[in-house]
């Protein structure tokens, strides 16, 4: 088999075509509330070679997020976090952050959260146009939003209707990330398409919970948090499975990865790309590496273009 040198590597995947249109360099990605908006990773390694960074979930004002107490929990494999969608609001976010961005060669997602349906079209038009942002998430998924996230993710109308509410509101392109905290993935999956998705984000995090046996009080004080790391990757990998089989837009799959080998496979079950969020906080240079993880799976395996890898498992 031949062995194709790192410069022979095709890594360029596209997550939206058409005026829509959105390129990224390679496929890693750094996942929404687990990269901040990029700027003190910056100091940390060379975030320009990242294939694109997602911004925290910014709501239309400035969020304090949950209230004080227990907000994160460690677990077997895992994390659970409630942060409840802190942020600094769209207009800080234009004032301080894009600038920067807008001079950055990495292209950077904007992730928007609405109180109300209408509210994501809202953010979006804010958003249109603006220098340094490259497109949009849809948090509709957060199991930490008092209102919003993923109540509109569970039901398959409430998501369309977001979605349809961003589409008409800009041009960007526009990413959906999912819940994986419904029945049937597959049927909200759809919904989002049908209402002019370009790509999906596959998947956020799982609502669960811990306790502390001997205060006899769950450790987190909103009591249910979202749970992320390796302990969700078989979860996150199957529903990309069921995704990829549902729908033909491009799918970024996130959920516990940590290095090349987990992002390989969920490249192999159907997504286009991967996120990578709870591995940076143990190692903040987690995105690079599983980078570097899918070029050495490469050269080791003789595939020259990484698109030949999306699906292959599925044949
Ligand atoms: C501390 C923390 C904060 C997060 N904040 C957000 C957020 O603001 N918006 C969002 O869409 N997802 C958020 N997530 C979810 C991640 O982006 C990701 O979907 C999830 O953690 C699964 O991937 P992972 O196992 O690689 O972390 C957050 C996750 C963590 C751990």
């Amino acid at each position: 088999m031949p062995s194709p040198s790192a410069d022979a590597l095709q890594l360029s995947v596209e997550l939206a075509s058409g005026k829509h249109s959105l390129v990224l360099a390679n496929p890693v990605m750094a996942a929404s509330g687990t990269f901040s908006y990029g700027v003190e990773y910056a100091k940390v390694f060379d975030i320009q070679r990242l294939g694109a960074i997602v911004s925290k979930t910014t709501t239309l004002r400035p969020h304090a997020g949950s209230p004080p107490g227990r907000r994160i929990d460690e677990t077997p494999a895992g994390m659970l976090n409630s942060i409840g969608l802190q942020n600094i609001g769209i207009d800080k976010l234009l004032r301080d952050l894009a600038p920067a961005w807008s001079r950055w060669r990495v292209p950077v997602v904007v992730s928007i959260l609405g109180a109300a349906v209408d509210e994501y079209g809202a953010c979006a038009a804010r958003l249109e146009g603006v220098a340094g942002i490259a497109g949009l998430e849809l948090n509709i998924s957060s199991p930490n939003a008092r209102r919003g996230g993923m109540e509109f993710g569970q039901d398959a109308a409430t998501a369309a209707a977001v979605t349809a509410s961003v589409v008409r509101a800009c041009t960007l392109p526009v990413i959906v990330k999912l819940t994986p905290n419904v029945g049937d993935i597959a049927a909200i999956a759809r919904a989002v398409v049908d209402a002019g998705a370009d790509a999906l984000c596959v998947v956020n995090t799982l609502q669960a919970m811990s306790i502390d046996a001997r205060a006899r009080r769950p450790n987190i004080t909103r009591t249910f948090a979202g749970l992320s790391g390796p302990a969700i990757k078989p979860v996150a990998l199957r529903m990309v499975w069921q995704v990829a089989s549902a729908v033909s837009v491009p799918i970024i799959g996130c959920g516990g990865i940590v290095d090349g080998i987990d992002a390989v496979e969920f490249l192999l079950a159907g997504a286009t790309a991967v996120q990578v969020g709870t591995a940076t906080f143990r190692n903040p240079r987690a995105p690079l590496d599983v980078l570097e993880g899918i070029e050495a799976y490469m050269r080791a395996e003789g595939v020259a273009d990484v698109r030949e890898l999306v699906g292959a498992a599925r044949a």
